[in-house]
């Protein structure tokens, strides 16, 4: 494999060249992803929908009831990942505003500090674009450390601190314990959060990441690794310094037709978090259940099956079981994931997720690109898309 990581051009043949991460001075130490915060148009009905189809958990809530005049916001949780859901309670508040342009999307990808006023001031010193000040917000139960910074698009870093809160997610929400019990599907926590950037804007998010949080690049997939008859798109993943962080940022690429990405950017008017990665340690069980629970997976073709046993050799589980429920392979030098993609979670083409188990391998399943984009390609057509 050619090592070329800065190849861009669309006459590499580079296909998906790994690097060591080299280990820059983490100037902004983060723990993890704290929370992703969605706006979304009616919040009481999409808690309904992650409760009922991903298993999630409400466990607090903060609104009229509350104190809370301008929103209304729904806490979900399972296993390790943490959703928020917010609508605005009026025309005026920043999240109809948003919801207006964008749709039901992710907001805030917050991520957790043991100092927010530190990572906020480190990331603003090289270039950030401030939002939200650092500023502790009190509550009975202790106070949150919370500052906000820009990344692509409307969409923001928090940095949280809640090293001196011993509430219920943050003063001002209260404790929901789950009227309808749900059992969680086994999902765990979150892989990674794909963004979708502009054409030609890939490698300024990408210096962003590495400039102002200190990320590093793992993997660089170009547009021929990543092209259909019609479309193209070329990736480059960014991971923190401790590797549990990691944001892939997608641009498009030059194609026959109308990619993919380019879909998401029109109905997401501009920039915004594509898909998010879940892990579970059972895909089979976790995929069985969301199907049975009404959620609808991308299909790619029953050929893809069977070119998979030479593709993917032996594997623990079922491949039978794969097949009926859709699940995708790949192998790379360090084993093998299985992962699956979820439709579009609301009306537009816009954001998506994936449920993933990894069994070794560190990548993102390069392997099923191609066979995934021409099912999303299917997909774009009966939009009127393509
Ligand atoms: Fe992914």
């Amino acid at each position: 494999m050619t090592e070329s990581l800065v190849s861009t051009g669309p006459s590499s043949t580079v296909q998906a060249a790994a690097t060591v991460a080299t280990a820059p001075v983490d100037h902004l130490p983060l723990q993890g992803i704290d929370h992703i915060e969605f706006y979304v148009g009616n919040a009481k009905q999409a808690a309904h929908y992650y409760r009922t189809g991903f298993g999630f958990r409400l466990v607090a809530y903060a609104g009229p009831e509350t104190g809370v005049r301008d929103r209304a916001s729904y806490v979900l949780e399972q296993g390790e990942i943490r959703l928020v859901l917010t609508s605005a309670l009026g025309p005026e508040a920043e999240i109809a505003r948003h919801v207006l342009v964008h749709g039901d999307g992710a907001k805030d990808v917050a991520l957790r500090v043991d100092d927010a006023a530190a990572a906020f001031e480190a990331a603003v010193a090289r270039g950030a674009e401030p939002i939200m000040e650092p500023t502790w917000i009190e509550g009975q139960k202790g106070a949150i450390q919370k500052a906000t910074i820009k990344t692509y698009g409307d969409t923001v870093h928090s940095f949280v601190n809640r090293s001196q809160y011993h509430g219920t997610f943050a003063p001002g929400f209260v404790r929901r314990d789950d009227p309808t019990g749900e059992a969680g599907v086994g999902l765990q926590r979150v892989d990674h959060v794909v963004g979708n950037v502009e054409l030609g804007a890939m490698n300024q998010w990408v210096d962003f990441y590495a400039r102002v949080l200190g990320f590093s690049q793992l993997v660089h997939f170009d547009d021929a690794a990543i092209s259909t008859e019609y479309s193209a798109l070329m990736s480059k993943v960014m991971q923190d310094g401790s590797g549990k962080i990691k944001f892939p940022i997608n641009e498009p690429a030059e194609g026959k037709r109308k990619s993919q990405i380019e879909e998401y950017l029109d109905f997401y008017r501009g920039p915004g978090v594509q898909h998010i990665a879940l892990v579970t340690d059972d895909i089979v069980a976790t995929v069985e259940t969301m199907q049975q629970r009404g959620i609808g997976f991308l299909r790619v073709p029953g050929t893809y099956y069977e070119e998979l046993p030479d593709r993917i050799g032996e594997i623990e589980e079922d491949l039978s079981a794969l097949e009926r429920l859709g699940i995708l392979a790949d192998r790379d030098e360090d084993g093998y994931l299985l992962q699956i993609f979820t439709k579009g979670v609301q009306d537009r083409p816009t954001v998506f997720y994936e449920v993933i188990e990894r069994h070794g391998a560190q990548g993102f399943g390069v392997g099923n690109f191609k066979a995934l984009f021409v099912a999303l390609e299917a997909e774009q057509a009966q939009r009127g898309n393509l």
